[in-house]
């Protein structure tokens, strides 16, 4: 093969034979790690002239990552003096930033290998160099070849090599270079041709872990919304608005338009005609044709017509509006339906390209070897099969609170892509957003199938941690129940429902410990506490490391859930019937929603939003009603045991809305 000359210089410094035996002032920076999986087939060498985008992860901030918990507890630690003072976006770009020296030192020797013309762009969260280069260019810039990878499974295609060189000097500056042993796409169209169809297999995400929340068909309907001796067999508002101790609030007050409650959706959708149907029957100051605000991500769209409907979006809006309205939601309805809907077992991943519209330096963030999305497992966008647009990237401002019912387990993804968004979730809080997430529906173990027959790790022993909720910087919210015959004045218990009754599977709340995410400070002494006066009967581990021990749980990673709220027998219209659905995925909208309206009445004080409130809400567990009977049974155990004080099957137990919202109006 020729090559094309470039610039003198790239010619007199970089000879082309060099890329096979790079000089002695480069050193490999990185090299596939050939154990790796298997599903990529490398086939023929790059076209020369293909023009690649080339980006350059710099070295981040290495001092910014070391202090992002502690500014994170600055602003939401009840006794920091800087509580409630959230940084702006811009303030936390530039705080996790590469430093200038690495920004010129990488730019001087992109310039001196492919002449100064070469137009470097700096991208927007400051942590990326970017240019395009042909094949050529780049394989004489990090001593590399490059081939085109294909994807029997899903018909993609990729360009990577298996490793590359940069100077010595240069390495230190550098975290990560696209493509290179991270592939990137390249819609050539002579790729696509060779990758067009090819077999495929199914695959689902959304609902937790893939589950959509639990329902069944048909139940009695209570004849009276304002009723609350059926509570035990139908959660109704009045209901809620009785076991956490709130009123709804005026039809006509007036309210912020800067505090709308966000909800996470992806691959289910809402009906109108449904929330419709549950306003009439269920409040009687919420009108007809009530709506979130549509934030489309990537090609979601929403509502659909009531055969379409899903049982997380009705659920999510008929517990959330009732409690807020006259506030506002807004819907994140995240990915086209190809993807949403599993891109054909193409992806495996989630959230991400969610993070990237709400935060657009999220796209190309880099952290933890981890560099923007994941083609391997995050969509990519624009999408053959789906939403022709490009990735959707800081688009939407976030809201104060999101409200999350998804999720999957920590062992169905990497650790460092774990990593990576869980520092998202960190500077979301660090700019005032609260974030809460359904802890699972499956107790201590995973979805059965997944991995091992029960879900759980090992050989189906080891408990199974749930993700996202496992980051520590974000609010889990596990289940609560009104046991038939008991009523919303008496405390609740944590759900159980084993024998997979009135739903089809067993459910109960998620909970446990990290193997990956170590105990956060806020949370320390709870844990040691739970561990000193009630010990869970069971063997341990620790640093996650599962194999080799006989040990069932990690005794030192972050504790799951935080808090609780109600998620069994919920009264939901779905479809065009009325019916009875449970989860988690109640708990966590439920949660966010009152913490929205706390949020609305410092507004009217003149104050923020509450933003990350785990430090809070562990300094001041009384403000929650502690839940003490009950556990969360799973990988054929009893799970954990509710205790007084937090536990890992309802946290610091459900929300005491008035002592709540004095507690927090009291803080600056
Ligand atoms: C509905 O229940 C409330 C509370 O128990 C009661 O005050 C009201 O009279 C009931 N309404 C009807 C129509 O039964
Ligand atoms: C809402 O936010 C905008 C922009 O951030 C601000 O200009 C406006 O004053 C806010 N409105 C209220 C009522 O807080
Ligand atoms: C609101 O919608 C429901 C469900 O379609 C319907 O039964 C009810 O009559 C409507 N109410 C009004 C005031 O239009
Ligand atoms: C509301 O409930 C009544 C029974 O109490 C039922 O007849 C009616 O169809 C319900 N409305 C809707 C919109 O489902
Ligand atoms: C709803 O149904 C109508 C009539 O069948 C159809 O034209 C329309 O495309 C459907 N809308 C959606 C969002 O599926
Ligand atoms: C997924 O693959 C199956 C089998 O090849 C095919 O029938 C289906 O249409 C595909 N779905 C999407 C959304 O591409
Ligand atoms: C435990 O061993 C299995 C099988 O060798 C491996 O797949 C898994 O990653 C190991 N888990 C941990 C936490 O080391
Ligand atoms: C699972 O592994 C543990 C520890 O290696 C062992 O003690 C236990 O008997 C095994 N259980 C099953 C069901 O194989
Ligand atoms: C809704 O109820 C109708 C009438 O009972 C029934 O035919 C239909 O199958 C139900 N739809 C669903 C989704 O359960
Ligand atoms: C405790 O929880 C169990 C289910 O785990 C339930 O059957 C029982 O009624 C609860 N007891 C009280 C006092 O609420």
């Amino acid at each position: 093969m020729r090559f094309l000359l470039f610039s003198l210089l790239a010619a007199a410094v970089e000879p082309v034979v060099s890329r096979a035996v790079p000089p002695a002032s480069h050193v490999v920076h990185e090299k596939r790690d050939f154990t790796g999986s298997g599903r990529w087939t490398k086939r023929d060498r790059v076209a020369p002239h293909l023009k690649v985008p080339v980006r350059i992860g710099l070295a981040q901030n290495k001092k910014a990552l070391e202090r992002a918990q502690e500014w994170l507890l600055d602003v939401s630690h009840p006794s920091s003096e800087k509580y409630g003072q959230h940084w702006s976006q811009e303030e936390v770009i530039d705080a996790f930033a590469p430093t200038e020296d690495t920004v010129t030192a990488v730019q001087d020797w992109i310039s001196s290998v492919l002449g100064e013309k070469t137009k470097i762009t700096h991208t927007d969260n400051k942590a990326w160099l970017a240019f395009d280069a042909s094949t050529q260019e780049l394989e004489s810039l990090l001593h590399a070849e490059y081939h085109e990878h294909h994807d029997e499974a899903s018909g993609k295609a990729i360009i990577s090599c298996d490793q590359y060189h940069v100077p010595k000097h240069i390495s230190e500056h550098v975290d990560y270079i696209t493509p290179g042993v991270k592939g990137i796409h390249v819609y050539s169209s002579e790729l696509r041709k060779r990758s067009e169809s090819r077999g495929r297999h199914g695959g689902h995400r959304g609902g937790h872990g893939g589950q959509p929340p639990k329902h069944r068909p048909a139940p009695m309907m209570p004849q009276n919304s304002s009723e609350l001796s059926t509570c035990d067999v139908a959660i109704t508002p009045a209901c809620l608005q009785a076991l956490y101790h709130f009123e709804p609030l005026s039809p006509h007050a007036e309210v912020s338009p800067n505090n709308s409650m966000g909800i996470f959706e992806e691959g289910d959708f809402y009906a109108q005609q449904d929330l419709n149907s549950f306003f009439t029957n269920f409040t009687s100051y919420i009108p007809n044709g009530t709506h979130p605000t549509l934030d489309s991500i990537d090609g979601g769209q929403a509502p659909v017509n009531t055969s379409d409907a899903g049982g997380e979006s009705n659920l999510d809006f008929m517990l959330s509006i009732p409690i807020i309205y006259p506030q506002t939601t807004t819907l994140y309805q995240t990915d086209d339906l190809y993807y949403a809907e599993g891109g054909n077992g193409s992806t495996g991943g989630i959230f991400n390209t969610f993070l990237d519209a709400i935060d657009g330096s999220y796209c190309t963030y880099s952290a933890y070897g981890e560099t923007g999305d994941d083609p391997g497992l995050d969509p990519t966008y624009p999408d053959p099969n789906g939403y022709q647009g490009q990735l959707m990237c800081g688009v939407y401002k976030p809201t104060n609170v999101i409200s999350i019912s998804y999720g999957e387990q920590e062992q169905d993804l990497p650790a460092y892509y774990q990593e990576r968004q869980c520092n998202e979730f960190l500077k979301l809080g660090l700019q005032g957003t609260s974030i809460f997430v359904a802890s699972g529906d499956t107790g201590v173990g995973g979805i059965p199938g997944d991995g091992t027959a029960n879900g759980c790790l090992r050989n189906g022993t080891v408990f199974s941690p749930t993700q996202p909720n496992s980051c520590p910087w974000l609010t889990n919210v596990g289940a609560t129940k009104v046991y038939p015959g008991r009523t919303v004045f008496e405390p609740e218990s944590a759900v159980v429902d084993l024998a997979g009754h009135p739903y089809s599977s067993a459910f109960s709340s998620g909970g446990g410990f990290s193997n990956i995410f170590p105990i956060p400070s806020y949370q320390a002494d709870a844990i040691s506490t739970y561990f000193a006066d009630y010990n869970p009967p069971y063997p341990y581990y620790y640093n996650g490391q599962y194999n080799g021990t006989d040990g069932l749980y990690n005794r030192n990673g972050r504790g799951i859930p935080d808090v609780a709220a109600n998620g069994d027998n919920i009264a939901v219209y779905l479809e065009g019937n009325f019916t009875l659905e449970g989860g988690t995925s109640a708990s966590s909208p439920i949660f966010a929603a009152l913490v929205n309206r706390i949020n609305e009445e410092r507004i009217k004080a003149g104050k923020g939003s509450v933003g990350f409130i785990n430090p809070v809400l562990y300094q001041h567990p009384e403000i929650l009603n502690d839940i003490v009977n009950g556990t969360n049974p799973g990988c054929g155990t009893d799970g954990f045991s509710c205790a007084p004080g937090w536990d890992p099957v309802t946290g610091l137990g459900t929300p005491n809305y008035p002592k709540m919202l004095k507690l927090f109006l009291s803080l600056p």
